[in-house]
């Protein structure tokens, strides 16, 4: 399961090494394209700048993205214009805008291939033609010079959609690499297989506490630090409960005959989105879609076998060459949360809520926080920021996001004990067993685990995916491997042995 991006890619050793005694301007946590772009910003300005990354840089959402560098972005900014109005869906387009330009701009001063395409948001049927046209009109009103197609040259069924001229898609790791090349031209540096546990401040300085995969553990100072590691690993500021965690599947085809050119997404469900990739063994497709909260996604392997059929039956002859998944985050009030992790605290900064664009919206915010780290603003910032007015307006959605974790959170505590019985391992996951003595159970590969189910962030019960076959927090979205290893979300530790 490894992304088109992250396939047969040579690898860089991984950088470990404990700084030297002295203290970094900032630490940046997670090197995605929000964590780089920021690194490297910093650093053109003369920061000392330590970007700290669990895995290795792109290993998130960023290494398994499709891509689209894309002001047309779905239904998005129609929901951004029905929840804030024009001036903030105008302030977010602005911020989106300056991403991208910054985005394309240093891929082609520094020869990273873009490829230049329109983009849609389209119907699927008759049913999603009113979705499409209102996110035209949502263009129309924040300045996007977007206009109404009757007709695509694709092979899927296309009932009209909004057409955005001249977007653009790239493969984003020769853009991670060569932002990694110049923060170390920079006297910055990357330290991969490190995961950041905790940070303290006492005072001086921000203390970061880390651990090695190799396990061992040491704290590293610093006078700032950036949380771009998707959802916020630090609880503080609550971000955890105004984030959604949406899941969603790719996969690359190599199809007989022409390819199919352009970005497309729909805008009626299920979620199809389109792009076509240049690889050294020539076009790949990319189809995404079968998206689910995650851990609440009832039979992932399904919805990703009908994504494959559709894929097949409109491209005859297309033959599956990558498949891989990931994650991003839906702020309750749409718009992305960019800044001080409490307000008023310029320590430590957040950059998260992309819901699924973050190709420029990661750009944004590290526009955004490097002016504001260095003492600028940007003019479209009130439309990102982390603490505004505008999180009065999510009030309520937040209120029901959360009562839907705490439904969750108590349908995990309840349900194993009704899930006892007929199941066993060998069908996938299980969680099983009285709420006081819970196993979650798997057998991969004829080798079985028994992990504890209880998510260590705070408390939920994991579901399993039986597509990606890893356990999945329903509450704020902490996924860990079958033996209980943590791979991503906002717990820092993993599953624990079960008793
Ligand atoms: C399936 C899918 C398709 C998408 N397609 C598009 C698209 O076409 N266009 C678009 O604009 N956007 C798209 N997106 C969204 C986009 O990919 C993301 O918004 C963007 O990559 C987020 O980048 P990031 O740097 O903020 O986070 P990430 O790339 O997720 O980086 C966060 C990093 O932090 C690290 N980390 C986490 N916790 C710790 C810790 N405790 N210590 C150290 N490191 C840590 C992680 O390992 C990770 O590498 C898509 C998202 C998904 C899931
Ligand atoms: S991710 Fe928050 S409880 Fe599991």
């Amino acid at each position: 399961m490894t992304s088109l991006w992250l396939a047969d890619r040579v690898e860089r050793p991984l950088t470990h090494d404990p700084l030297e005694s002295d203290t970094a301007d900032v630490v940046v946590v997670g090197a995605g394209i929000t964590g780089l772009i920021t690194a490297v910003l910093l650093a053109r300005a003369g920061k000392r700048v330590v970007v700290i990354e669990a895995y290795t840089a792109g290993a998130g959402a960023t290494g398994n993205t499709t891509a689209k560098i894309s002001l047309l972005q779905g239904t998005k900014l129609s929901r951004i214009l029905g929840k804030h109005g024009p001036e903030i869906a105008k302030q977010y387009v602005q911020g989106n805008l300056e991403g991208q330009q910054w985005l394309i701009g240093h891929c082609e001063a520094n020869g990273i291939p873009v490829q230049h395409e329109d983009a849609f948001t389209y119907a699927q049927s008759e049913e999603g033609v009113p979705s499409a046209r209102d996110e035209l009109e949502a263009c129309q009103t924040a300045g996007l010079d977007a206009e109404w197609v009757t007709e695509a040259d694709v092979p899927f069924p296309f009932h009209g959609g909004a057409r955005l001229p001249n977007q653009a898609q790239f493969d984003p790791m020769p853009l991670l690499d060569n932002l990694i090349d110049e923060l170390h031209a920079r006297d910055g540096r990357l330290l991969e297989g490190i995961r950041v546990h905790q940070v303290a401040d006492d005072g001086d300085a921000l203390k970061l506490h880390v651990r090695t995969d190799g396990a061992s553990e040491f704290d590293i100072r610093a006078h700032r630090c950036v949380l771009a590691t998707g959802i916020p690993i630090l609880d503080r500021g609550g971000f955890f409960a105004r984030l959604t965690p949406h899941r969603s599947y790719c996969m690359a085809f190599r199809v007989p005959g022409n390819m199919t050119r352009g970005i497309y997404i729909s805008a009626d469900s299920p979620t199809r989105s389109v792009r076509y990739a240049p690889t050294v063994n020539g076009d790949r497709l990319i189809v995404g879609g079968a998206g689910h909260l995650v851990g609440r996604g009832s039979n992932a392997s399904m919805s990703v076998q009908e994504l494959a059929s559709w894929a097949k039956v409109h491209w005859p002859g297309a033959i599956q060459t990558h498949y891989w998944s990931a994650q991003d985050y839906a702020p309750v009030d749409e718009l992305p949360y960019v800044g001080p992790i409490l307000p008023g605290h310029d320590k430590i900064y957040v950059a998260t809520g992309f819901d699924k664009w973050g190709m420029t919206n990661g750009a944004a915010a590290a526009l955004a926080l490097s002016s504001t780290m260095l003492g600028g603003r940007m003019d479209w910032a009130a439309a990102f920021a982390s603490w505004s007015p505008h999180e009065l307006s999510g009030i309520p959605a937040a209120m029901r996001v959360n009562l839907e974790v705490a439904l969750n959170l108590a349908k995990g505590w309840i349900a194993p004990v009704a899930r006892m019985g007929n199941r066993s391992p060998d069908d996938g996951g299980v969680v099983s067993g009285p709420p006081w003595h819970m196993e979650a159970c798997s057998v991969i590969d004829g080798v079985e685990h028994r992990v504890s189910p209880v998510c260590p962030h705070l408390g939920g019960i994991v579901n399993w995916n039986d597509s990606d076959e890893t356990w999945e927090c329903p509450l704020h979205g902490s996924r860990f491997a079958p033996d209980g290893t943590l791979l991503e979300g906002p717990a820092t530790r993993n599953l624990t042995a079960a008793d």
